[in-house]
């Protein structure tokens, strides 16, 4: 079935909270960014574009390191898109993964970040992608998988809140666990030297905190409406947690580039 998939910004309450809240979290770990690019074959010039680019903050990175290639971002929602500010080498455009506004083999380098779990159709945007990349071009995502993510000690409460919210992620046509299924989707699509990496992010009490802040508000929201209360008091256990000397978290997340043949 067809659907907008798990994130559409335009229907969410408070948009203007979670506008604030996704820029912070796509600040998130940036100090790694530059090296993780160049593992994963940022060109030194040519066309690059970033599929879901929310604000635009990783496309202006990307276009502030490298000023010799050409940055396009496209994100579906205007709203996003409107708070993003151009440069030199980086364009934003409306634009769907579905249906890529972009010649055939044009781009050297794609990348896309916690866009793939929200798609309810990830094959058919790998088609669109492969489309417009040039042979020899590389696709860089990264993404989570929720079923991959533990605080300890955990909050029993915890527990029904996250399968709810996967649950209620799925009925959007989202993939909570879309990071596992990366790796197996670049070979069916005959993608080579494929490169998967799984990064631990290992926290405590400041970076649940954060998670509490910035992350679990927005996804109660895949909760029913007579379960969220529930999920009000699991986030307020988590943040309990957080203020535990001995609060830990992990999280693991997954990083897959591979090459146009
Ligand atoms: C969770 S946000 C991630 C934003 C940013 N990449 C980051 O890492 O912070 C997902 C983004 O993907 C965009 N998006 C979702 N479905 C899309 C589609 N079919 N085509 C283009 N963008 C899409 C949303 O509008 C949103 O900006």
């Amino acid at each position: 079935m067809k659907t907008l998939g798990s994130y559409q910004f335009e229907q969410l309450e408070g948009r203007f909270h979670e506008a604030q809240m996704l820029s912070e979290r796509a600040q998130m770990r940036l100090d790694g960014f530059p090296d993780l690019l160049k593992r994963h074959g940022y060109p030194s010039e040519g066309q690059v574009l970033e599929i879901g680019t929310a604000q635009g903050i990783r496309a202006r990175i990307m276009a502030e390191l490298y000023p010799n290639t050409q940055v396009t971002a496209i994100d579906r929602s205007p709203d996003l898109l409107n708070i993003a500010s151009h440069r030199m080498n980086l364009n934003f455009k409306q634009a769907d993964v579905y249906e890529l506004p972009f010649p055939d083999n044009h781009f050297d380098f794609v990348y896309a970040r916690l866009v793939f779990m929200h798609l309810h159709d990830p094959i058919s945007a790998l088609k669109n992608i492969l489309r417009v990349l040039k042979p020899g071009g590389r696709l860089l995502i990264e993404d989570a998988d929720r079923d991959c993510m533990f605080f300890e000690p955990a909050p029993a409460s915890f527990k029904t809140f996250w399968t709810k919210v996967q649950d209620g992620q799925r009925k959007l046509g989202g993939d909570p666990n879309v990071g596992r299924k990366l790796t197996p989707y670049f070979k069916q699509l005959g993608f080579s030297q494929i490169q998967t990496e799984v990064q631990p992010i290992i926290g405590s009490g400041p970076d649940i905190e954060f998670l509490v802040k910035t992350l679990m508000p927005s996804l109660n929201i895949y909760l029913d409406p007579l379960d969220r209360p529930d999920g009000e008091r699991a986030i307020d256990d988590l943040y309990n947690l957080s203020q535990l000397p001995e609060a830990s978290f992990s999280h693991f997340w997954f990083v897959v580039s591979g090459e146009k043949q």
